[in-house]
């Protein structure tokens, strides 16, 4: 590291790379060996590293510049607010927190119609959690194990992947307990649908009735980083019926799902079912600016007018954060990204599925929107996957990692988990960009099916 200066003027990649890796945490890893790929710049589906190469975004970073890189609106929208109102209070009333709550009340599932702001998906969780305790009375919240929530105290206890182990027992807030998920490819619960009779939604009444004090149940409509699972169209009905006979809040966790990524404003659309509490972060302001959403209905608020809303941030309704997700909104309707989502994605569906034939490795390709994953196994017979959380805890190498530089070396960025991708490009993708991702893609999968059992 250069040592001439004690502030250099332009740091060279070595520098940024150094530094970064010495003097900052890399999440989620153990630190040693880490060496973050300096990025300069990133413009629509493409960012480029600190010596010129560009590289296929094919994860949208972590599912979340949903808009593409750069988008103007958004740019301007952040500028226009720095100069008119840069911060005033969460006690006051501003012209952006009103626009903004208007345009969320068009695009939110109906019913859900007053509004927390957060500066991230994991604070919104935390709201939803609080509040969720504050009107109900009662303590327990059901999440399911293939699940991710959030990092912090409430949320990593709500989380079911293996992020959470860490802070076992002490570090997370009590009373939160785990429902089976539903992944149809490889049931928790060993059934086979549609002869279980969505077994793993009818256990969760099982859980209401024999725990009690029950608050509420979390899930990702369709999980997310944990392999892009899709309930059965009956699933989310009869959560919703199960929820309401025991008085028990539905908590749709849309942080990755929201923002057209599915093909629909929100996930929970796709079976026409309103959560009593929706959560959101992510695309709300294509990344561009820190900002969660926790959205409640009239009932839950209705609450509050007499009983003391116990929940607050210094940055709740920070005008810089609202800015932006008034202008993504516009943006995405402009773009008719639901529309694209779905198109483009029948289009990068329709690819992955092609994979699958030539690839022993490929256990399952599903998606909805434009939201995929390719779920790798060892064995296609036993679904054994190639790594399993135990492994990522302990920094073992996992093969998907292997795979992914691979993809690196050859210009296209997808993130993975475990055993499986996610393939999720901001919606404005084009086919072209769809065409050399999987074959990249493709190419690099060569090394998983060296690895499959014989
Ligand atoms: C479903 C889900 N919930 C919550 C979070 C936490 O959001 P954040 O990282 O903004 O705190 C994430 C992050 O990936 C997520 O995917």
């Amino acid at each position: 590291m250069s040592t001439t200066t004690s502030i250099p003027e332009k740091l060279s990649t070595a520098d940024v790379k150094e530094i970064t890796a010495r003097h900052t945490y890399g999440t989620w890893r153990k630190q040693k060996g880490w060496s973050p790929l300096h990025v300069v710049d990133a413009e629509d589906c493409h960012f480029v590293d600190g010596a010129g190469k560009r590289y296929l975004d094919f994860s949208s970073q972590l599912m979340c510049v949903t808009l593409g890189h750069k988008n103007r609106a958004v740019i301007q929208a952040i500028q226009d607010q720095a100069e008119k109102l840069a911060f005033v209070g969460p006690g006051f009333a501003t012209e952006i927190r009103a626009e903004l709550a208007k345009a969320l009340l068009e695009v939110l599932p109906k019913g859900l119609d007053k509004f927390f702001f957060t500066t991230s998906g994991t604070e919104a969780n935390e709201a939803a959690f609080k509040i969720a305790r504050m009107v109900t009375g009662k303590t327990k919240i059901i999440s399911r194990y293939r699940s991710y929530h959030g990092s912090t105290m409430g949320s990593i206890a709500a989380t079911g992947d293996p992020r959470r182990w860490a802070m076992e027992p002490a570090g997370k807030v009590q009373g939160v307990i785990f429902a089976p998920e539903v992944n149809c490819y490889k049931c928790p619960i060993g059934h086979t649908y549609p002869g279980c009779g969505i077994a793993c939604a009818e256990y969760i009444e099982h859980m209401i009735v024999n725990e009690s004090d029950v608050a509420a149940v979390i899930l990702e409509p369709v999980v997310g980083t944990n392999g892009v699972l899709i309930p059965p169209m009956e699933y989310m009905p009869r959560l919703r019926k199960i929820c309401d006979a025991h008085g028990v809040l539905l908590i749709a966790d849309e942080v990755m799902t929201g923002w057209c990524r599915t093909g629909k404003w929100f996930a929970m659309d796709h079976w026409d079912v309103a959560p009593d509490i929706l959560t959101t972060a992510k695309g709300i302001t294509n990344a561009a600016i820190p900002l969660g959403l926790c959205a409640t209905t009239e009932k839950i608020a209705s609450y509050f007018d007499e009983h003391f809303f116990s929940h607050g941030h210094t940055y709740e309704a920070h005008p810089l954060t609202l800015a932006p997700a008034v202008a993504s909104i516009n943006e995405m309707k402009r773009l008719k990204l639901n529309d694209r989502a779905n198109e483009m994605g029948a289009y990068l569906g329709g690819k992955l599925r092609a994979l699958q034939a030539g690839h022993p490795s490929i256990g399952e390709v599903r998606g909805i929107g434009l939201f995929w994953a390719v779920e790798l196994v060892k064995n296609r017979e036993t679904k054994a996957p190639f790594n399993v959380g135990a492994d990522k805890v302990a920094g073992r190498p996992l093969l998907v990692d292997k795979v992914s530089a691979r993809m690196m070396g050859n210009g296209v960025f997808l993130q993975s988990w475990m055993s499986h991708f996610v393939f999720a490009p901001p919606l404005i993708v084009a086919r072209e960009d769809i065409d050399h991702g999987v074959a990249v893609f493709d190419e690099a999968l060569s090394l998983a099916d060296a690895e499959v059992e014989k």
